[in-house]
């Protein structure tokens, strides 16, 4: 402010200085005058840069000293010292945590696969007030082609300098992402799992019981990714019912040879994920218990360390109904599947 008011006041004394000069001019040699007014300016021009580097550097000093306050680390009442590690403070970049800057931080990860349910379990958590989960994330191949670039994405999530339509910026008290095991997890899972623990971040698995159902809506889905079912545009995920019809009509054809081998492997792979991230912090949800029990959605929020609230989804089921109607090749799935440890997928059923 007092920099301003000394850069006016120079301004105008230049001014009224010049004017001076002006109407003496007819009695000097102009070249002596414009000689007098050029060093006059350049004296001018230094004092002012002088004063600006001095501003400057004492908006600097300001910053640094907000750096300092922030360093102190807020220290939340009632956290049990086995907590301490889940407990957060992050100071981001790209804004101020404002009122909220001490209001603890947990980070979380949602494991899980395709067709799973996890993006519907996303919108859920997203409804909460205090929620940010910011979607796949490593669904782009670059952010996951080394276990760098992996880091440095996730350290930005973490740190809230990640933006998406679901960030809460400010007043988050849980931020994460969801991640699909063939989205570069299961290949660097040593140094993920290394990261979780390190930074104390909580994992959140996502499976699907009925891995048959999941086989469906999985080919139902990559179907329309070509044909684009709802007026020519591809949807995962639909918010009416007459969306779901749509989508639903298409019926998929299982290659009866191969379903048995298929779902062994998926049933392996979620095996192999818990036992890699065995030793992060972790819960184990299942898609159909979320949609049985909504007490199973306590737990979560529970997990999280979050205040309490109804969690709400606007997503609609697509697949509804018994299996039998909604493949092409029913027998010949009760045939490859009877009398195996998955002839329950063919029975089991639920509405939403
Ligand atoms: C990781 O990938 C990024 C982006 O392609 C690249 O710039 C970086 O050098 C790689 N780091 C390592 C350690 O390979
Ligand atoms: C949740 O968000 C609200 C509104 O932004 C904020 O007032 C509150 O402090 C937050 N709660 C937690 C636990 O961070
Ligand atoms: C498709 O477009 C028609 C006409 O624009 C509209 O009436 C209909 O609701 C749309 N259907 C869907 C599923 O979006
Ligand atoms: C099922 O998959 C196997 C192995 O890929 C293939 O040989 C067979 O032709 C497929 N069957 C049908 C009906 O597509
Ligand atoms: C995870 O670790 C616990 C104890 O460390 C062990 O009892 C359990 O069997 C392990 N689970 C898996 C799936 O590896």
């Amino acid at each position: 402010m007092e920099a301003t008011i000394n850069y006016n006041f120079i301004y105008c004394f230049e001014i009224e200085f010049q004017d001076a000069l002006v109407l003496k001019a007819p009695k000097r040699s102009p070249l002596v005058l414009r000689t007098v007014v050029l060093l006059f300016a350049m004296v001018c021009g230094v004092y002012i840069c002088l004063i600006c580097l001095k501003q400057i550097s004492t908006r600097t000093k300001i910053r640094l000293l907000n750096i300092k306050v922030f360093d102190q680390p807020c220290q939340a009442p009632n956290i049990e010292e086995s907590e301490i590690p889940f407990v957060h403070y992050p100071d981001p970049e790209t804004f101020s945590r404002e009122e909220c800057a001490c209001n603890p931080v947990r980070f979380f990860a949602i494991l899980s696969m395709q067709r799973s349910g996890s993006g519907w379990f996303e919108t859920l958590l997203n409804s909460h007030i205090n929620v940010s989960s910011n979607g796949e994330i490593f669904s782009v191949s670059d952010r996951r082609v080394n276990i760098s670039s992996i880091v440095s994405t996730m350290d930005k999530v973490y740190n809230l300098d990640w933006f998406t339509s679901a960030s809460k910026n400010e007043c988050s008290a849980a931020v994460g992402f969801k991640w699909m095991f063939n989205q570069g997890l299961m290949k660097h899972h040593d140094d993920i799992a290394e990261y979780f623990k390190r930074n104390g971040v909580s994992v959140i698995f996502l499976f699907r019981r009925n891995l048959l159902r999941r086989m469906i809506s999985l080919l139902a889905n990559s179907y329309d990714k070509d044909a684009k079912l709802l007026n020519g545009t591809h949807k995962s995920h639909v918010h009416s019912p007459t969306e779901a019809k749509i989508l639903a009509k298409y019926k998929p054809t299982l290659n009866s040879t191969l379903l048995l081998p298929e779902l062994k492997q998926v049933e392996q792979t979620a095996a192999k994920a818990i036992e890699y991230f065995n030793s992060t912090r972790h819960i184990v949800l299942f898609y159909e218990d979320l949609i049985h029990n909504r007490a199973k959605l306590k737990e979560v929020q529970e997990f999280l360390r979050l205040p309490y609230r109804e969690l709400t989804s606007r997503q609609v089921k697509i697949h509804r109904g018994p299996l039998s109607k909604q493949v092409e090749n029913w027998n010949e799935i009760e045939q490859a599947l009877k009398g195996t440890s998955y002839e329950s997928f063919l029975h089991s059923d639920y509405q939403m």
